[in-house]
């Protein structure tokens, strides 16, 4: 099969187009013969050795296609199948190639109504954004609610899902008027509930951001960008209020347990979201909450109450389309998700 390779860690240029065998279907695995792939942050993270593992690895953790083998004992899927599905840790391989095995937990049935490539966008973020959310119901209809990376892969969902529950009160910052004017046309953001923050600190941003809470600080606060936006997040955070990150940062400092903490001080929740916690167990029961909350998420898109992103195809599989998506994720201005056209 062809597949984009990483030829050792580094800058984008570390990708070539190879010839690999086809992989073969493991117990409890499918085939599936991709017809689209999607691209991620954590791509490029991988690519510059954040988190180790091997060099000459076929990135990618979401694909949608058509099953064309299936392995023993596999009664969920039958050869012809549409399927979307997440490729990460357990799978053969990554997604920028034509083939990959997944197991079965991390399959399901791609909605009728979405195209390959819509459908590619889902498995990652969609999974990430409703465990930052709606799996853990804290959240109130009258309660206000601050986002922050709404346009991006992750936040295109989280925001939905927010809305989902309920609440109607959804603030949030864009970089500039261009950003701000996606989220108006496409998350449905009203334009004095988002504001621009290029140009100002984080304590300017703080004192705006409660001034269009009405003077409050928020009951529910959503990090998706890490960093010194997570640290905003949490100051934002109020009395007994719930804080949920996405960005597990080894070195990100924030007293929780000390008297004087804000947390502490506030009564707060906190939650930090790591999508591929359960499959670093072998125990494959543990997968199952994967199967789960895939076919949550399938009901709602099915049902039309999720919508999928926004989705730009970045082009056909080859390491140039591979190194421009990178890139662009690398700038981390992305809104909604970039796809990869494969087969
Ligand atoms: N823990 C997990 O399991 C997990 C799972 C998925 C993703 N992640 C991580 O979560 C992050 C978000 O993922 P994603 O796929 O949503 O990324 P993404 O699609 O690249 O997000 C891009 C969005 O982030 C916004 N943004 C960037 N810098 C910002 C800043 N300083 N302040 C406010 N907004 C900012 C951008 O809006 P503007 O252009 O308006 O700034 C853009 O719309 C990534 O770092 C990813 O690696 C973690």
């Amino acid at each position: 099969m062809k597949a984009v390779v990483m030829n050792g860690f580094g800058s984008a240029d570390v990708f070539t187009l190879q010839e690999r065998p086809i992989p073969l279907p493991k117990e409890g695995e499918v085939r599936i013969r991709i017809k689209a792939a999607a691209f991620n942050p954590v791509d490029w993270k991988i690519r510059e050795n954040w988190f180790g593992g091997d060099p000459n690895q076929i990135l990618g953790c979401d694909c949608s296609g058509i099953v064309d083998a299936i392995g023993p004992d596999v009664k969920e899927f039958a050869v012809g199948d549409e399927v979307y599905a997440m490729s990460i840790i357990r799978s053969s391989n990554g997604s920028y190639a034509e083939f990959v095995c997944v197991p079965v937990e991390l399959a399901t049935a791609k909605p009728r109504q979405l195209t390959f490539e819509e459908a590619a966008a889902i498995p990652l973020a969609a999974m990430t954004a409703y465990r930052a959310t709606l799996a853990l119901p804290v959240y109130k209809t009258r309660d206000s609610v601050f986002v922050a990376g709404a346009g991006g892969g992750v936040g295109s969902f989280a925001t939905q899902f927010i809305r989902q529950a309920g609440v109607k009160e959804i603030i949030t910052i864009a970089k500039d008027e261009k950003s701000a004017l996606f989220l108006q046309r496409n998350l449905g953001f009203a334009k004095d509930h988002i504001l621009i923050y290029e140009g100002l600190t984080i304590e300017q941003m703080k004192e705006k951001l409660i001034a269009m809470n009405k003077g409050d600080l928020f009951e529910a606060t959503v990090d998706l960008v890490g960093q010194e936006i997570k640290r905003l997040c949490l100051e934002l955070t109020g009395y007994s209020g719930h804080f949920s990150t996405i960005l597990p940062e080894d070195d990100f400092v924030f007293p929780i347990w000390n008297e004087n903490s804000i947390p502490r001080g506030r009564n707060m929740s906190i939650l930090q979201v790591a999508v591929g916690a359960q499959l670093g167990q072998a125990d494959r029961r543990y997968w199952d909450i994967y199967a789960y909350h895939l076919e949550l998420i399938s009901e709602m898109l099915e049902k039309g109450t999720l919508k999928p992103p926004v989705v730009e195809v970045v082009g056909l599989l080859s390491a140039s389309t591979v190194q421009k998506a990178h890139r662009l994720l690398e700038q981390g201005r992305v809104k909604g998700k970039l796809v990869m056209a494969i087969g």
